[in-house]
């Protein structure tokens, strides 16, 4: 990175600095290089964009930046653009009564997949068609990857280690990078250790005073001073902070976005520190701050704290403050919690978080689901969902690169409801040849009629189709060459409609249009019949996986579209005292006895109940992923997590059921 010595003020080459030694050694100098862990001296950010969707929805519409905007997907609200948040419009609004805050509101209804047209597309009349419309995020989907690629742009290729946290977040470990500037900018470090030994402290650096710029730094525990000389865990974030301050500048001007970054030692503190001071700031948490900075906060607020396991630990010491919890002992947290975690709640509350950047984070299954208000009554009308349903499942695997045969699923699954009764069937996706469209409409349609044959299936009130088993390569018996298929190869056979997108732009072909045609006489008959929407209409969900991370549609939503790639406490499985705050709550609504979520009415709820089922059978599907990159610090082996899964099976104490609330559902891409 470009290297900017003004940050360093009155550099002190003095001799007694260096006869002054610091508190790390030459061993954790090192251990930032290999991106360890449990080095005293790494340096973790947390990127996440301002009012995500509604800035996506300004930058298409060239929206002037202080114009009021929000995100619509049927009544309610999605996104709030920080000009609207200043009229009091939240996501707890419905459209009408943000209208009503503010008249000069933009409120752009989110784009939908629609019968007849086998692309998503943004329409006027979108939230009158609950019944006929199924909600994309595409757009959204584009714009994160887009972001995703400016950032990795900014970062030396060999030194870059990005997780995909959510559809408008990353993870950053910096440490590497951050390393090799440190060498760069102090030679001094790059001489061997005295004696060889590299537990030897490192001399101090040469420096006396840093120069924070405009950042948000948080203040020092009472036990420091900021006069204090800055030690290298300071110099290394306040490295950091320059590259994330570059990155926000990048995707700002070439994106025209903002977002807001959190600086520190870990993921738990960065992600804090990234919600800390919204919009467009970045808040830098030092080692010597973190007592402090985290004393103000409730611990449900914590990555993995806001579900399940929150609501334990809460309920156990009857308190949520973080000050509080404090005081317990590790003895008290481990007789109440179990022993791995309280040993994990109490590094957690410590701010002490080893858990890795992780970039491999896969998918490893794909949802795409209706709740139908009404129910729907006829095959044909069923058969027309599918072809949504597989054509948005078929945009997101050409996205994991099914075309390359990168990625390819090995099963496909098609769930039924009728009224309390849900029936599924599933089936092998053949492989050794190449997946296209046609072929998991065919299967979806196969497994559809053996529900059909069942008899007794109508009406149906949701139908989800969902593929899974994500392997990697080449597979079956066809040659490397049969199965690449590169380039302009691939985009000629790409029936999605992404491909459809970009085969647009170089001129080829639009072979899916005409077999799309050929199908089944065109999806417009099985939506002839238009009904007034129900007051919350149905309900979209998408569910994805990635990394062992359910991505699922948040709570407050039921009865409406589903989201992926969000973050924030709404997720049924999260607990319901996380979502009581997120959610429309009906006085004498219909509680869900899953997570105690409030609904308005049976049907809602109904809608709701299918979300768990959906959600439960992609639980079953990835088996016991949480938790599994956690460390506890306190806990002998670095690498061993509070829920390590030994030889009988995972132990997890009133663990919660994802990994990471505040990353789960992906999705840059
Ligand atoms: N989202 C959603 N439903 C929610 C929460 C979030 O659909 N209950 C979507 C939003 O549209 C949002 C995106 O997910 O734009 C990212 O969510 P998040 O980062 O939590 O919120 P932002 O809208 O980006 O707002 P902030 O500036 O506070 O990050
Ligand atoms: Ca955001
Ligand atoms: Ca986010």
């Amino acid at each position: 990175m470009s290297s900017s010595q003004h940050s360093f003020r009155g550099s002190s080459p003095a001799i007694a600095l260096a006869q002054r030694r610091s508190r790390f050694t030459y061993r954790n100098l090192t251990q930032m290089a290999s991106y360890n862990t449990a080095c005293p001296l790494r340096v973790v950010a947390h990127v996440d964009l301002d009012c995500f969707y509604a800035q996506a929805e300004m930058v298409r519409l060239g929206v002037p930046e202080d114009q009021p905007l929000a995100v619509q997907q049927w009544q309610g609200l999605i996104a709030v653009n920080y000009p609207a948040r200043a009229y009091g419009i939240g996501r707890m609004c419905t459209a009408t009564e943000a209208r009503r805050l503010c008249p000069s509101l933009i409120s752009q209804h989110v784009a939908t997949w629609r019968e007849g047209d086998d692309k998503w597309a943004y329409r006027p009349d979108a939230a009158e068609n609950i019944a006929t419309d199924k909600v994309s995020l595409d757009p959204y989907r584009l714009e994160s990857r887009r972001i995703l690629a400016v950032i990795k742009e900014h970062l030396p290729s060999h030194l870059q280690k990005v997780e995909k946290a959510g559809i408008d977040e990353v993870f950053l470990d910096l440490s590497a990078h951050v390393h090799a500037v440190l060498l760069e900018r102090f030679p001094e470090l790059a001489d061997p250790p005295p004696h060889g030994d590299s537990s030897e402290p490192l001399p101090m650096p040469s420096i006396s005073a840093l120069d924070w710029q405009a950042d948000a730094l948080v203040d020092l525990d009472d036990d420091h001073a900021e006069f204090d000389d800055p030690d290298w865990d300071d110099v290394a974030i306040l490295v950091a902070s320059e590259i994330v301050r570059n990155i926000r500048a990048a995707i700002r001007e070439k994106l025209r976005y903002t977002c807001a970054g959190g600086i520190a030692r870990n993921k738990l503190l960065s992600k804090l520190g990234s919600a800390y001071k919204k919009p467009n700031q970045q808040t830098v948490i030092r080692n010597g701050a973190v007592r402090h900075f985290l004393s103000g906060f409730k611990f449900t607020k914590f990555r993995n704290l806001g579900g399940k396991l929150g609501e334990q630990v809460s309920q156990a010491f009857s308190t949520e403050s973080v000050q509080e919890l404090l005081a317990v002992s590790v003895e008290q947290l481990k007789l109440k919690l179990g022993d791995d975690t309280g040993v994990w709640v109490y590094n957690t509350l410590r701010g002490i978080d080893t858990s890795e950047v992780n970039p491999r984070t896969q998918i490893k299954s794909m949802l795409s689901a209706k709740s139908f208000r009404p129910s729907i009554g006829t095959v044909d009308q069923a058969r027309g969902w599918l072809m949504i349903f597989v054509a948005d499942i078929y945009a997101r695997l050409v996205e994991e690169g099914v075309l390359e045969n990168k990625r390819r699923p090995k099963t496909i699954n098609l769930h039924h409801r009728h009224g309390t009764q849900t029936r599924s069937r599933q089936s092998p996706i053949p492989q050794g040849r190449f997946l296209d469209e046609e072929t998991l409409l065919g299967l979806a349609k196969t497994l559809l009629n053996q529900i059909v044959q069942e008899g007794h299936i109508w009406p149906c009130s949701n139908l989800s189709l969902s593929v899974g088993g994500f392997e990697d390569g080449i597979s079956g018996n066809m040659g490397i060459d049969g199965f690449l298929l590169k380039g302009d190869e691939a985009q000629a056979l790409n029936i999605g409609p992404r491909a459809r997108v970009e085969a647009e732009g170089s001129g080829l072909p639009h072979q899916a249009e005409k077999r799309r045609r050929m199908d089944d006489g065109g999806i417009q008959r099985f939506f002839t019949k238009k009904e007034t929407p129900p007051s919350l209409g149905s309900s979209d969900s998408v569910l994805r996986e990635n990394g062992g991370e359910t991505l699922g549609r948040r709570c407050r939503e039921v009865g409406s579209d589903g989201n992926d790639g969000v973050d924030g406490p709404s997720i049924p499985d999260e607990g319901a005292g996380a979502q009581a705050n997120d959610q429309k709550t009906a006085a004498g609504g219909h509680p869900c006895a899953r997570c105690g979520a409030c609904l308005e009415d049976s049907e809602a709820l109904q809608s709701h109940q299918d979300w768990h089922f959906a959600k439960d059978l992609q639980e079953k599907e990835r088996g016991g992923l949480a938790f599994g990159n956690q460390t506890s610090v306190i806990a002998a082996s670095p690498h061993s997590g509070p829920w390590k899964t030994g030889p009988a099976g995972p132990k997890r104490p009133g663990r919660p059921k994802k990994t990471e609330p505040g990353q789960q559902k992906l999705t840059f891409g």
